[in-house]
């Protein structure tokens, strides 16, 4: 069966581009072969330096992705550093892996334009990511356009260490969805945490409507026919409501005499009702933190169930006894 793997960090905060970008289409890829996701917890560490905060960030993660959709029983489901082989295999891909692979990748390129000092963990960031997906055995690697790269560089590291010691691991396909849009957010810039830009999904309701009300639009007045597709308001209302809903709005829009206002408050409730049964399959999941933890131990378990047969055949190649 197709091996899909999938990692997501542990940001505190889910918004909605993070949903319909990336967890929507993990859960729904739960349908097509075996999804292993996890945690990616050990790559936070490379910006967040508050334990505490971080221990709180990735329970919550593991709350948020399976209150989203994540099913533990068909798919692998774990925290990254519970199968300490993925640190044991950074280190034997660290040796076949060339410094200018890694000089040339985003991340690591984008905080040295920036001058924000780098660390060692933020260069080294695509191999530990590498070896998340070689332990797995991965066939292929759902990911946005910004983590195409990683993905490929964990085919080269691959493809050098099958080179120098036999066919050890999988060679990884990155897979990256041309028809995801790219969410806008309330000012019209790409949503994303670093521009303060984003609806949560699992904010308070007030907090959100007064998020989705703050909207920007442009200053074309009531009466005026709008064009639906220049409005960030119906290019999110669509991704949510149903096509009849959908195109019922952008008749309003076209038709004039539809106001902004009134938009926004159909998109809130066509946000905050889609999202209805997550919040209480969430609030089920943290009012029941021992089944949380019984999820974790078993995806763990799984996990390193694969980690452990990949490991031992990598210690025996390169000579570890
Ligand atoms: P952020 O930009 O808020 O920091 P991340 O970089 O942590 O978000 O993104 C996590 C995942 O969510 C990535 O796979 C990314 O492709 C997806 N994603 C984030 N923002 C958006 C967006 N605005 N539209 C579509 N997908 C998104
Ligand atoms: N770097 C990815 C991100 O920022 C998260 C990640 C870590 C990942 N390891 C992975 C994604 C392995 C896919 C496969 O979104």
């Amino acid at each position: 069966m197709l091996r899909i793997l999938s990692g997501i960090k542990p940001s505190g905060t889910l918004h909605i581009g993070n949903y319909l970008g990336m967890i929507r289409p993990m859960a729904e890829s739960q349908e097509r072969g075996q999804l292993f996701c996890f945690i990616a917890n050990l790559h936070s560490l490379t910006t967040l330096f508050d334990g505490p905060r971080m221990a709180r960030n990735s329970v919550d993660a593991l709350i948020d992705m399976m209150a989203l959709g994540i099913d533990p029983r068909r798919s692998v489901f774990w925290l990254q550093s519970d199968v300490p082989e993925v640190a044991e295999l950074t280190w034997y891909l660290n040796n076949v892996t060339p410094v200018g692979l890694l000089e040339r990748c985003h991340a690591y390129k984008a905080a040295q334009a920036k001058g924000i000092p780098a660390n060692h963990g933020l260069f080294s960031y695509p191999v530990l990511m590498a070896a998340d997906i070689l332990l797995y055995q991965s066939d292929v690697v759902p990911v946005g356009k910004d983590q195409k790269q990683h993905v490929e560089v964990a085919r080269d590291i691959a493809e050098k260490f099958n080179s120098a010691y036999g066919e050890v691991f999988t060679l990884p396909e990155p897979e990256i969805a041309e028809d995801i849009a790219v969410i806008p957010g309330v000012d019209g810039q790409k949503m994303s945490k670093s521009y303060g830009n984003t609806v949560e999904i699992f904010g308070e309701e007030k907090a959100v409507r007064k998020r989705i009300m703050s909207i920007v639009t442009d200053p074309t007045p009531v009466e005026a026919p709008k064009d639906p597709d220049k409005s960030v308001i119906y290019s999110i209302y669509k991704l949510f409501a149903d096509e009849g809903r959908a195109s019922a709005m952008a008749e309003r829009f076209r038709a004039g005499g539809y106001g902004y206002g009134e938009a926004k408050k159909e998109l809130f409730e066509a946000v905050w009702g889609y999202f209805e049964p997550f919040r209480r399959h969430r609030k089920e999941l943290s009012d029941n933190l021992d089944y949380v933890n019984d999820v974790r131990k078993l995806g763990a378990d799984k996990a390193r169930e694969v980690a452990s047969a990949t490991i031992k055949r990598v210690r025996e190649v390169v000579g570890v006894i």
